[in-house]
């Protein structure tokens, strides 16, 4: 018998397996024809502490097969999350980057799509990004990097070279990294006295509203809650003073973080906290009904997709998205069912999805010839998607969701 409890990475408790995807492969890790029987798998399960309520992965993939030269994902390929970056940028240059010569770092900067907005508004900056391929596309683009993974000792030869930084800053990142007590450490040395550590990540109260279980992949080591934040904050040496909602990515969290008495906490926090209460969303019965739902609608998705596949209909995929490994991994999805894959991403273009092996093409290449359906596996560019592939539907072609249930749009 496997043990079914693990140790949490926050603080020491008990973590209780609420789903198990089984075997998955990497989900950021696209294969080309020979690289196909070379695939890295690991146990997709997902559990919730007994004493922290940190919802996190059981088993952790080593974060060099994830964050590699060639990490294909690139964060400028949405104009809607450039927009909402550049806004981001802006508030952050006229909250916090007020005072002489202030210094910004980013912690996963991608592409740069972030920091060249503080970049052109002249502000000192550093991003710290691993992956190469994509560090060195923000280096073009006049973005200050360092490739590296944050933590502790990185940090501190940071904060040696550049002095302290105002604002240290993260989107779909810290989710990212299991060891979050050499993050904080790190923080706690680059971060000026009264600065604030601002990070966003895929929200666990929108996750279970929405049924959006293709959130937990590898790389989602964890699923904040304000509740979850703010305990492991304290634990080291932080406090959460405030949160805010954003409607990026299906919903996330931004949460601001400042020492321990920097800052007075905003009525939000606490409100946020009650409404997850209510929600029951530290409970792990709530869990355990999200699991089924998770079940049920992998059921429905792929009997709905025989059915149609039976009736002679030709119905292929949009987006390869890390999202996407989970439920065609865990649903059983292959090639009989869905030939292709359309992205717009040209270093995944070309390529395999991981585990299932369904080949992606161009997006450009979607009209030939038009398919009957298409389903949405980056749903949360729905209004973007639906805007470039207009063509599609007004072909009569339909596009169907697999969030919160199945649904032909
Ligand atoms: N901030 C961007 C990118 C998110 S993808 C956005 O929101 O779109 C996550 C990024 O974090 C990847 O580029 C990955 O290489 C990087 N990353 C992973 N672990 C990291 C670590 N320990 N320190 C810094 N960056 C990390
Ligand atoms: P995204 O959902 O942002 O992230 P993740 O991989 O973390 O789940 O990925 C969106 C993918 O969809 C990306 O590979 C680019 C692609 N895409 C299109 O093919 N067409 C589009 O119109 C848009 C906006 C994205
Ligand atoms: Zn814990």
């Amino acid at each position: 018998m496997e043990p079914k409890e693990t140790t949490c990475r926050i603080c020491g408790g008990e973590v209780r397996e609420f789903f198990d995807f089984g075997r998955q492969p990497l989900s950021d890790s696209f294969p080309s024809e020979d690289e196909l029987d070379k695939e890295f798998f690991f146990r997709l399960r997902i559990g919730m502490c007994a004493s922290c309520t940190m919802v996190q992965l059981l088993e952790e993939v080593p974060r060099d097969r994830m964050f590699r030269a060639d990490y294909p994902y690139y964060s400028s390929g949405s104009r809607r999350m450039r927009e909402h970056f550049a806004a981001t940028a802006r508030h952050l240059l006229d909250t916090e980057l007020t005072g002489p010569d202030p210094f910004c770092v980013e912690i996963g900067s991608n592409d740069g799509v972030m920091l060249r907005v503080i970049k052109d508004a002249g502000v000192r900056h550093l991003g710290v990004e691993p992956s190469g391929g994509v560090a060195e596309r923000s280096r073009t683009n006049g973005v200050q990097v360092l490739t590296a993974f944050f933590e502790e000792a990185t940090a501190r030869e940071i904060a040696d070279e550049h002095g302290r930084a105002q604002v240290i800053y993260a989107a779909n990142t810290i989710c990212h990294i299991p060891y979050l007590e050499s993050v904080f450490r790190g923080v706690d040395a680059l971060l000026s006295p009264d600065g604030v550590f601002v990070f966003e990540d895929p929200y666990l109260g929108d996750i279970v509203e929405r049924n959006t279980f293709d959130q937990i992949y590898d790389e989602h080591f964890y699923l904040f809650t304000a509740r979850s934040v703010q305990t492991a904050a304290r634990r080291f040496g932080f406090d959460l003073v405030d949160v805010e909602r954003l409607p990026v990515h299906g919903g996330e969290v931004r949460y601001t973080l400042a020492r321990v008495g920097g800052r007075r906490p905003s009525p939000r926090v606490d409100d946020l906290i009650t409404t997850e209460t209510k929600c029951g969303l530290g409970e792990f019965a709530t869990l355990e009904t999200f699991g089924d739902r998770i079940r049920q609608v992998c059921k429905d998705l792929v009997a709905r997709l025989r059915e149609l596949h039976d009736l002679g209909f030709y119905v292929v995929g949009y987006g390869a998205t890390a999202k996407s490994a989970t439920v065609i991994n865990y649903a059983g999805i292959g090639p009989d069912l869905m030939p292709c894959i359309y992205d717009t991403t040209p270093a995944k273009v070309g390529r395999y999805l991981p585990g299932s092996h369904i080949p992606i093409r161009s997006a450009d290449e979607l009209g030939r010839p038009y398919p009957d359906y298409a389903v949405l596996f980056a749903w949360n560019h729905m209004e973007e998607v639906q805007a470039r592939e207009a063509e599609f539907t007004a072909q009569g072609g339909r596009w169907i969701l697999y969030v919160p249930e199945f649904r032909i749009a």
